[in-house]
């Protein structure tokens, strides 16, 4: 039996999908592909990320909270034809309350993003990508080296035991999230990073060397706390948004 959905989603997502080569196959046999871009709609939003409405995917599906802007919410975007089922498959049929008290919240990330979003996602990447080089040169098992470690927000590193590793991290002040690798065996052998928060927050690719050392000193049994307790508090005013005049301004004049 052929598939008649072909669903691509990740939550660990450090290079595109081949969403056009799975595009075309899909077109071949009849069936629509669904693009979940909940981790990378703000690199998308930002244009540093592929499109996945224009390599061929039928359905987008995001929650606007990770790379993106907003407050918790969900987009769903489709092709002309297909909205009236998937209309209908929200509400009645998953959905019963759209959560009006963060539509607004909503709105302006989604002008926030208009405005600042190609900057930011821009500052995203390249903070990734030197997160990922400075563990490397410490001497840490980043993982995608032959690819360039990541096209994303998102730094994996292979450290054999993700669980103790991200215990030990927390208790420096360093949160990050075990994770499982393809060649783990079902135990998490990693730990998954995103710099996209420290990114709004200003930083740049100095401060992610810095990091890089923080983690590998931490995972050596070094005390870092007050080393991780000063760099977050020189880095506590939110970027890449309106600052003076709310977002209302910015609204009236589009
Ligand atoms: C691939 C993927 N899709 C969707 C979600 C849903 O996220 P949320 O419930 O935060 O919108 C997650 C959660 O992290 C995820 O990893």
């Amino acid at each position: 039996m052929k598939p008649g959905l072909i669903v691509l989603g990740a939550s660990v997502f450090l290079f595109p999908h081949p969403v056009k080569e799975i595009a075309e196959v899909a077109a071949e046999i009849g069936a629509r592909v669904v693009y979940d871009a909940s981790h990378v709609l703000g690199l998308i939003a930002g244009k540093q990320f592929q499109d996945p409405v224009k390599e061929g995917a039928d359905v987008v599906t995001a929650s606007t909270h990770k790379t993106f802007f907003g407050p918790q919410r969900a987009i769903v975007l489709c092709r002309a034809g297909l909205s009236g089922k998937i209309d209908y498959a929200v509400m009645p049929c998953a959905v019963s309350n759209h959560h009006l008290n963060t539509l607004a919240g909503y709105a302006v990330a989604c002008m926030e993003m208009l405005e600042f979003g190609e900057a930011y996602a821009k500052q995203v990447v390249r903070n990734a990508k030197r997160l990922a080089e400075r563990l490397h040169e410490l001497g840490m098992k980043v993982v995608g080296e032959a690819e360039g470690f990541t096209e994303s927000h998102q730094v994996v590193i292979d450290v054999g035991d993700g669980e103790k590793a991200a215990k030990i991290l927390e208790k420096s002040g360093i949160f990050t999230n075990r994770c499982l690798l393809p060649w783990s065996g079902g135990r998490p052998a990693g730990i998954r990073i995103g710099v996209q928060e420290v990114t709004r927050l200003g930083m740049k690719e100095g401060e992610m060397e810095h990091i890089a050392e923080l983690i590998a000193n931490a995972l050596q049994d070094k005390d870092v706390r007050e080393k991780v307790a000063e760099l977050t508090m020189s880095f506590k005013t939110i970027r890449y948004e309106f600052e003076e005049d709310p977002a209302y301004g910015y609204w009236r004049q589009a």
